[in-house]
């Protein structure tokens, strides 16, 4: 059965996404210096209103759609029941190229940002990686919640927060950051998040996006083949 990780511990891993501070537990929130972060039925929602772009709040309003308790359990089991859309969204390649990129790290923990409910973390624990404990954050805190439900089945330590991937907040360098189709959602904003991830020096970021050009996705097909 999955384990949450209790915040007590949880913030020793996770730091201010702003000023890269050690949060402080204060009640029912965590705080740094300069803001406060509220714990929302356990998730600690790492994101300040003021600090975020226009289009992210667009992401937080348009992935707000899973708030009651019947809407959580049934997003959690959506691509369960759903077999066309797995066909067409969870491509079974993707995961198999990811699967053996993590075994070839040291994978006991993983950062996997842009979760949603954590239906990827699930299909990649179904095909026999062994991950002590399992980071889970959306930038939509009703869908982090969803994560424990959508991984009850495994033996795994699940670690919960909401954060915008455009500023992480992750202390460690060394644990892998797994983003899977999510990075394309901050529109032209992705190059600067991704230029904050590689100056915040994280040795293993895999990203596992859809490719609206067809000459880069031969090329992709081609390397895939090459590393097979
Ligand atoms: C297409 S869903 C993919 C969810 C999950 N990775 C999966 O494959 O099931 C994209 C997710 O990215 C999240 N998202 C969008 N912008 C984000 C941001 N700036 N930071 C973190 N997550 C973000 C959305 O809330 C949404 O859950």
């Amino acid at each position: 059965m999955a384990n949450i990780i209790p915040i007590e511990k949880l913030v020793e891993k996770i730091c201010c996404p702003y000023t890269k501070e050690q949060l402080e537990i204060s009640e029912n929130s965590l705080v740094s210096r300069k803001f406060t972060y509220d714990i929302v039925n356990g998730v600690p929602n790492l994101i300040s209103e003021g600090q975020i772009e226009e289009v992210v709040k667009g992401e937080i309003t348009g992935n707000s759609f899973v708030e009651t308790q019947e809407e959580k359990i049934h997003y959690a089991n959506k691509f369960e029941t759903e077999q066309e859309h797995v066909g067409i969204y969870y491509t079974e390649r993707d995961l198999d190229s990811i699967v053996p990129i993590l075994k070839d790290l040291d994978h006991s923990s993983v950062l996997f940002l842009g979760v949603g409910g954590g239906m990827e973390v699930r299909r990649i624990l179904r095909r026999g990686l062994k991950i002590e404990q399992a980071y889970c954050s959306d930038l939509v805190v009703s869908k982090c919640q969803v994560v424990p439900m959508t991984l009850k089945e495994f033996d795994i330590d699940i670690g919960v927060f909401a954060s915008d991937m455009s500023y992480i907040p992750w202390k460690g360098t060394d644990t892998p950051v797994v983003i899977y189709q999510a990075l394309h959602h901050l529109a032209d904003e992705y190059l600067d998040a991704l230029s904050r991830m590689f100056s915040s020096n994280y040795e293993n970021i895999i990203i596992a996006e859809p490719c609206g050009n067809s000459l880069i996705a031969v090329l992709a097909t081609q390397v895939r083949q090459l590393n097979a």
